[in-house]
This record gives C-alpha cells, structure tokens and sequence, in this order.
C-alpha cells in the first residue's frame, strides 16, 4: 500500500488525487492528523488513518501495511521539522516501508539563504543515514508564491519586495502529477533533478503577467532589506519569520532557485503549467 502523509494539506491532497486516476482506491492510504477532514477519501474507498509526526504510537497505526511512504514535508521550519521528519522516517522502517518519497526542495542546501533550504538537506541526510531506499523529490518553487505576493499588492499596485533574483516558479499540480507518476511507476531513485516548469522569472516578469493578467499597472519596486524586515516586524511578523523571508530573496538574488530542468516536463509528456496560466487561474478565477 501506498500511505501519503499531510493528505489534508494542498499537494497532499493533490497527490491522492493524482494517485486515485492511476490506482484503485484500496491501494492508497492516508495519514493525516485529522480524519474527518479526509472523510471524502475515506467514502471513495481510500485507508483513513490518524497519524501525527508529534505521536510515534500514532504513525505505527496509519503506516501499518505500508509499501511506500510519501513524507510530505511539514509547515515549520527548524528543530521541530528534522525532528518530526525522522519521526516518520523511523516509523515508515518500523512498519517494513520499501521505500520512501520526500518532498524536498530544488534549493535543499545545507549552506542556503533561505532556512528551510538547510532542513531539506537535513532531512535528505537523515534517510541516507537510515539505510532506507528512498526517493528526494526536489520540486520547484511553488508557484502559489506569486499569487500570495500579488494578491498583497493589488490594493497599492505596488509589488514591494528586496532585490531578487529568478526562480523557475512550478505548479502544485505538475509536482502532484509527477510524484503520483514516480510512486506508481517507481521512476526515480535517490535525489531527482529539480522538478521545475520550463521558465525561470524575477519578481520584474511576475509583475508584468499580473499588469497583463489584471489589465492594470502592478509595479515592481525594490525595497531596501532593512525598510521590508521592519515593515514586516511593524506589522507584527515576529523577527524570526521576517529573517526567514528575507532569506528568501537573498537566496533567489544568488540563483539558488534558477536552475531549469527538462525532467518534469519529460515524465509528464507535455508542457509544464506556465506561471502565468497559475497567475491567471488565481487572479481571474472561471475565466
Ligand atoms: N516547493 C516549495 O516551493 C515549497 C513552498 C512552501 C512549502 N513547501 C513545503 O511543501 C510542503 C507541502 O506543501 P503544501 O502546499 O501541501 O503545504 P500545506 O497545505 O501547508 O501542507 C502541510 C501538511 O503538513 C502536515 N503537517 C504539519 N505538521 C504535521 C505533523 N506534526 N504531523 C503530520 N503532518 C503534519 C499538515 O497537516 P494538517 O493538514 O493536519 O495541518 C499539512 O497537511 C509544506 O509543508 C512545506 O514543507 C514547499
């Protein structure tokens, strides 16, 4: 069986979509720390299981049978996460897992800008060390990026943001669709490529889709670093996020996030979903 964890979150949920048009239901399991929040899988014949990184009891239970995990990484960053992320690779060995998929990053460095760079690096380090097979997704930035910096300047038209640099910004769905590829066919071994669109843009190019999207001027402005982490502290980010953020564009400006690879659009056999189809889905949505 094939157990997915964070099912209840965004590419989880996506990926069992993906799973569900590939495999019959009985083959597919979840592991989420909310069940009934799953309880439409559940109804189509998926496995529904309690699971939380923060409770080993709990993970023995919902990776009970497992063939291949797919640890999809937690939204925190830090101690907490390699922490809750050997949690699950620990329970995933206890529970006789073959191998294991982890959603990991194109940026995974333990030398990157942008902190939870440095936790993919950790983590990928930690299923090395645990003499498990396993399979380092490294997905490209999401593209539900842009959308969230755009979305925040449409009051001011203004999109304010320290210097960057380009990032080859990738759809949840191309990334869902090709980990649903590489668990049910079993086409990647160790750490892939990064899996990316076909386009690397600046926040300059995510301006000018969005002006051409909305049909209205969106400026780009740069923003010395120091003027954005106050603001942001201003705003009642805690210091410890706005560094974080920062980090994000200090390593985007250094090309960390840069790099194109043919390899999705390879396995997918057809283009990537362009940044701008992501911008015009959210921002004009039905149209
Ligand atoms: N490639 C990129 O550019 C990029 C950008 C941002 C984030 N990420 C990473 O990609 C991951 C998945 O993305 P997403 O959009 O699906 O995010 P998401 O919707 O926030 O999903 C995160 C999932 O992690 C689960 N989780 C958190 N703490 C957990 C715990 N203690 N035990 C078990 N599950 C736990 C959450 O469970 P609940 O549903 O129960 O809350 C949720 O399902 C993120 O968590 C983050 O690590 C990647």
């Amino acid at each position: 069986m094939i157990v997915v964890t964070g099912a209840n979150g965004k590419l989880g949920r996506m990926v069992v979509e993906k799973l569900l048009d590939r495999l019959p239901a009985s083959q597919i399991g979840v592991s989420v720390r909310d069940p009934q929040k799953a309880q439409a899988l559940q109804e189509r014949g998926v496995r529904v299981r309690q699971g939380s990184f923060d409770d080993p009891a709990s993970l023995d239970q919902a990776f009970e049978g497992v063939s291949q995990l797919l640890l999809v990484s937690i939204d925190n960053i830090g101690e907490v996460a390699l922490r809750q992320h050997r949690q699950a690779i620990e329970a995933a060995k206890r529970a006789g897992a073959s191998r294991i998929f982890y959603t990991s990053h194109m940026g995974s460095s333990p030398n990157s800008a942008f902190l939870p760079m440095l936790d993919h690096a950790a983590t990928e380090a930690a299923l090395q060390e645990a003499g498990i097979a396993y399979t380092s997704l490294r997905n490209g930035f999401y593209a539900s990026t842009t959308v969230m910096l755009v979305n925040q300047a449409l009051q001011t038209g203004v999109l304010a943001a320290p210097e960057d640099g380009p990032v080859s910004w990738t759809a949840h769905e191309d990334l869902a669709e090709i980990t649903a590829v590489a668990l049910s066919e079993g086409i990647f071994n160790g750490i892939t490529p990064p899996l990316t669109a076909s386009e690397a843009l600046d926040l300059d190019g995510v301006a000018a889709f969005a002006s051409e999207i909305l049909e209205r001027p969106i400026r780009r402005v740069v923003v010395p670093e120091a003027e954005f982490q106050a603001s942001l502290t201003g705003h009642g980010v805690p210091e410890a996020v706005a560094d974080m953020l920062l980090g994000m564009y200090r390593a985007s400006k250094k090309g960390e996030f840069a790099r194109v690879d043919p390899t999705l659009e390879r396995v997918l056999d057809r283009p990537a979903t362009s940044l701008r189809e992501v911008l015009k889905a959210a921002l004009l949505p039905g149209q």
